[in-house]
């Protein structure tokens, strides 16, 4: 893979923040975009603008034609059986929401159990902690091993003939974990739940194949993988989908209106009321079509040797804390020792490393790491080996700058 070649691809990087050049380490909060999807977002502005299933002018098929090719290529992109199964959503907390509105509420009652695990986003806590208020269904955590992973003794502990729903992160946000969906996947089945995964930390890092992880539900973001903000998709099995009733009711979604009822569209159109978010779907083809051309594998391998080097070199630095499993996705969360992880991001801020800090909506996770906050690192297939020697440097400066706590 030609780092350079497709850094160069990604115009935001050529630039100097605060004196230095830009070093950005909060892809797991939102990528950079490249060239490939702005100049599609612009193309469709300058040239097909206009709105999509309705006119039979030629701008309004064009737009049609692009925004139903978008929903080909994530189609083939996670594997789906079919087009009906891809739902555009606004994003991973939409995706989710609808499973949570839409599913649980007309499938759970009371005495029913949905399991989560306390490593979730909260995009992937409060929609159940509703639905279970809404149904008198409970909500079941599985617990963590020290090291921020789950064993599947306590996933088949904690699904019992009662669970519904299972709701589990593909990957961490916070600790970096890589869950074993297939395996929670299967227990979850012997159990007669669905599962829903949380896919935004996944999508845009491996190949996905929802055959393969038989999931029921898998839900992402779109600028979390090189494409547009306000973008994102819902997944589902076509058989569930078909049973389930929209969430949003209006233009767009229905065959037929009547005074007093309406019926719906067919699959997946049901679940898309409203002019749809078509430059932002045409947007998210292109950033599929990019990721596609690099390889998911070796952008996945890429990630791999980063995060192997910034988990050697953030080691070395005395005082740290490392949150999570030694076999990780691309991303490191950590304090150093008394120095509050904003102002560790903000002396990194001034040497030009952009860092996330706080909670990264995982406060319940927070607590069971017995922290307030983190600062978190995260790379993508534009990050290189330099940008973590100047996140280490960036911390010995910190470490500097604070110098009599340690
Ligand atoms: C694991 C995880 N789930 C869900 C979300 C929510 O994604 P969005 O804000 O795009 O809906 C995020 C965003 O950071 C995330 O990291």
């Amino acid at each position: 893979m030609d780092v350079k070649a497709i850094r160069q691809q990604f115009p935001i990087l050529d630039q100097e923040v605060n004196g230095h050049p830009l070093v950005y380490l909060d892809s797991s909060a939102t990528s950079q975009k490249p060239l490939q999807v702005i100049e599609a977002v612009d193309a469709y502005y300058r040239q097909d603008n206009s709105n999509v299933h309705r006119g039979v002018h030629t701008l309004g098929t064009r737009a049609t034609d692009k925004y139903e090719g978008a929903r080909e290529k994530v189609r083939r992109f996670i594997n789906a059986k079919s087009t009906a199964e891809v739902i555009f959503t606004r994003g991973t907390t939409t995706s989710i929401n609808t499973v949570a509105y839409s599913y649980a509420r007309a499938n759970l009652k009371a005495g029913d159990e949905i399991v989560i695990t306390p490593m979730e986003h909260h995009s992937n806590i409060i929609p159940w902690q509703q639905a279970a208020k809404a149904t008198g269904a409970t909500l079941k955590y599985i617990p963590l091993q020290d090291n921020g992973t789950f064993t599947l003794d306590d996933v088949r502990e904690t699904i019992t003939g009662n669970t519904k729903i299972v709701a589990v992160t593909h990957v961490s946000n916070v600790l970096g974990t890589v869950n074993p969906i297939k395996e929670v996947a299967q227990i979850a089945h012997q159990n007669g739940a669905v599962i829903v995964i949380d896919g935004a930390q996944g999508a845009p890092h491996m190949k996905i194949d929802v055959k393969e992880m038989d999931c029921d539900f898998y839900a992402f973001s779109g600028h979390k993988m090189c494409g547009p903000t306000g973008i994102g998709v819902l997944y589902g099995k076509k058989e569930l989908l078909e049973d389930m009733e929209p969430v949003e009711f209006g233009g767009e979604m229905i065959d037929f209106v009547n005074l007093y009822d309406s019926t719906w569209k067919e699959l997946p159109w049901k679940f898309e009321g409203g002019t749809p978010i078509i430059a932002g779907a045409i947007g998210l083809g292109a950033a599929i079509d990019f990721l596609n051309d690099v390889g998911l594998e070796n952008i996945t391998a890429h990630e791999q040797r980063l995060a192997d080097y910034a988990l050697e070199n953030l080691r070395k630095i005395d005082g740290i804390s490392i949150y999570g499993p030694e076999k990780r996705a691309a991303l490191v969360t950590f304090n150093l020792d008394d120095v509050h992880p904003h102002d560790t991001a903000t002396v990194l801020d001034a040497e030009g490393v952009a860092v996330r800090a706080g909670h990264h909506c995982a406060q319940p996770l927070m607590k069971w790491l017995d922290v307030v906050a983190t600062a978190r690192a995260s790379f993508y297939l534009y990050n290189t080996e330099e940008d973590i020697d100047r996140l280490v440097d960036g911390l010995l400066k910190t470490k500097e700058y604070f110098g009599d706590v340690f």
